[in-house]
Order: C-alpha cells, then structure tokens, then sequence
C-alpha cells in the first residue's frame, strides 16, 4: 500500500533515533513493497527556534492529514527557561489533543535476551513478559471537577473528582479489546469497584462492551491486587485495560521491570478520523544528546506498534519486532543495556543491524 507518515524528531536523542527507525521503516518499505510518502515537520524547541511556537500550525496541518505520527522527543535545556506557556513540552499536549488521544498504548515486554536487566527473580520471568497496558488518556481525576482547595471548618481541604461518563468507558474499552484481538486475546480490566462508585459504573459498560468481541477472555481484577500480581505473576498478563490514575502507576510499573527506558515504545490513540501517535516513553536525553549514544530500539518498537495499530501491517510489525529481538540475541547492546561480555554498539550501528537483521 502506500501511506503518509508524518515524522517529527524534534530535539536532543530525538532526530538520532528517529533517524534510525525511518532507515527501519524504508527497509520495511523495500521488502513488503509499500511506499512510505515521509512527511518531516519541526516540532518541539526545533520549532521555537524556527517559528516562535512547538506546535505551529504547518505541523498541525502535515499531522491530520497523515495516516500516523512517528515522534522522538522534545525538550531540554536551552528551552528551560522561557515562559512555561511556549516551553517545547506543551507543544506535546498540544499534539495530544489534536489527535484526540483518549488511549495510551503501553507495551512492557522482557526480550528473553535480556532476562539478566530484570528486576524480577529468575524463576518468574521463564516464561517470559510480553504486557500492554491500555491506560485512559484524558479523563478520571486528574480532569474531573470540581477540583481544587478550599477552606472548610476552618482548615484546609483538598478535592480531586473521579468521573468517567459511559462514552469514555467504552471507546477506550473498544481499543482494548480490538488490541486484544491483535495479541492474544486476553483481556484484564483494573479497577477499584469494591470501593468506588466510578468504577462500578467501569466494570458495568466493559461487560457490556465484551459482548461484541465473544473470542476475547475478559477478567476484572481490583487494582491493588493488579499492582502486586504485576510483580508477581506477570505472565498472568496479556491486555490490561484501566483509567488514567491506575494506568499511570501500572504502566510504569509494568515497564520498570522489564529494563531500560530506552526499550519502551508507546502509543497514543483514538479519534476515528485522527491519526495514531507513536513514540518513545524516554525524553530528549540532553546528557547523551549528538553522542551517538542513544538507544533506538524504543523508537523502532513505537513504528512496529504505527505499522501494526495505524495502518493494520501485522506481518511488518512482526519482522521488525524479530529483527530487535535478533540483534539482541547477538550480544550487540547500546550503554544503557550494556553488559560485560557484550558486543557495545552506537545509536547508528544498531539502526543498521536492525536493518541487516
Ligand atoms: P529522559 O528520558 O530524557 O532521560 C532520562 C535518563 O535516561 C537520562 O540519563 C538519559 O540519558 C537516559 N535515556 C533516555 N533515553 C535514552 C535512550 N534512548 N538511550 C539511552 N539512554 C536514554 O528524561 P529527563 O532527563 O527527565 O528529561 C530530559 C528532557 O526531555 C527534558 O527537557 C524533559 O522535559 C524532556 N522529556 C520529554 C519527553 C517527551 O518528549 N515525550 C518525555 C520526558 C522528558
Ligand atoms: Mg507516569
């Protein structure tokens, strides 16, 4: 097919190790005939220096009208201190919202390759962790009103509303479960419907979502027992579907055990007419920026997830997904998953074995 990918590398680690997932996707491009129509906006403090804003308009314009948006990272120092209305992070929300991300694709996968950067025993992780957590983007209580503090009774009192109307339920659940059809057609549902009214209302609209995808195995679990079942029985795990507050701490639960930043791809989905986001957890990464040091493997796991979430390419998605997994299996790491013993390698010589692979 041919398709139009909007790249933005924005700043620090951003343009290395994007370039080394565009170098990835053109293989892709090469070996399964498609073609790729690269459309680069500047985003980011690469935009502020050129136009005065993250997020100008022309970007803007080049994004919706793309089939998926490939992003590095944005931010570092010599933006830190402008005003915190035009700093290189708000163009990110910015982006966010335009693309009406309500779902946070948030794979946690161990390569058995590098089982040894588990903080997990041994034991537990033979057989492997290969999670992804879909956490609720732009609602729950870091949204709701009333928020905020007042004085009652003569002190103090903090309030944040937990609210989640059934819309909001269902569409991030239906991305849950289409997710789950792609993997392996599991489906944990995290809430706290012991306790709260909110997620009495959750349990009740992803039941009643369930019913139109019968060959998934749909499960509830309170979020309590998620967090220590994550540590202690990953493999239990294929899609874990939750809201915002509970997603936050289990995705960065899930992906802390399985290693290094520089692993994790993520993605950011939604609208029916908007365009899926893909990019790294990690940052711009200035301490290592221009060094060639960076790990690329987040941003090439975030284009499989474009190749198989955005434009429905699943085969592509596996090959590139196996061509890291190889490269890995030959001892060649970047400094962060560096080992005595194993083969040290840049950022641009891992984008090419990657490729090779
Ligand atoms: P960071 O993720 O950029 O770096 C944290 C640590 O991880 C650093 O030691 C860095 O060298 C290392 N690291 C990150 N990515 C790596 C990779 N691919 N390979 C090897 N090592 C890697 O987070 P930090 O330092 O808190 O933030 C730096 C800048 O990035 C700030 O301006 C921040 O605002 C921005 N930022 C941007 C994000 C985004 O664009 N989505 C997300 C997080 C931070
Ligand atoms: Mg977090």
């Amino acid at each position: 097919g041919s398709y139009k990918i909007a790249v933005l590398p924005g700043d620090g680690i951003g343009p290395e190790v994007v370039a080394e997932a565009v170098k990835v996707l053109s293989i892709v491009g090469k070996k399964f005939h498609h073609s790729f129509d690269l459309r680069y906006a500047d985003f980011g403090g690469a935009a502020i220096d050129s136009s005065g804003v993250p997020f100008p308009p022309a970007t803007q314009e080049v994004c919706m009208s793309s089939d998926a948006v490939l992003f590095g990272a944005v931010g570092g120092p010599k933006w830190d201190t402008l005003d915190p209305a035009i700093r290189p992070e708000k163009g990110l929300l910015a982006l966010r919202k335009a693309a009406g991300a309500f779902a946070n694709l948030r794979p946690a996968k161990l390569f058995s390759e590098l089982a040894d950067a588990c903080y997990l025993r041994p034991d537990i992780v033979a057989n492997g962790i290969d999670i992804l957590v879909v956490r609720e983007l732009i609602g729950d209580v870091y949204f709701g009103e009333p928020s905020g503090i007042e004085v009652r009774d003569g002190e103090r009192v903090g309030f944040s509303n937990m609210i989640y109307a059934e819309h909001e339920i269902r569409r991030v659940a239906e991305v849950a479960f289409e997710t789950a059809m792609k993997r392996g057609k599991r489906l944990c549902s995290v809430d706290k419907a012991n306790v709260l009214a909110v997620s009495r209302l959750w349990r009740e609209v992803v039941t009643e979502v369930a019913k139109g995808y019968p060959e998934v195995e749909l499960s509830h679990m309170y979020v309590d027992n998620a967090a220590m079942q994550l540590v202690r029985n990953p493999a239990a795990f294929d899609v874990i579907v939750t809201g915002n507050l509970f997603g936050d701490i289990l995705s960065d639960e899930a992906a802390a055990i399985t290693g290094s930043i520089g692993m994790l791809p993520s993605a950011s989905v939604g609208g029916a007419n908007t365009p899926g986001l893909y990019e790294p957890v990690h940052g711009s990464a200035p301490d290592i920026a221009g060094q060639n040091l960076a790990n690329p493997v987040a941003t090439i796991l975030s284009l499989a997830m474009l190749l198989r979430y955005s434009l429905n390419l699943s085969a592509e998605a596996d090959a590139v997904e196996a061509a890291v997994a190889a490269v890995l299996a030959k001892g060649y790491r970047t400094g962060d998953i560096y080992r005595d013993g194993m083969k040290r390698v840049g950022c641009t010589e891992m984008g090419q074995l990657i490729c090779d692979a």
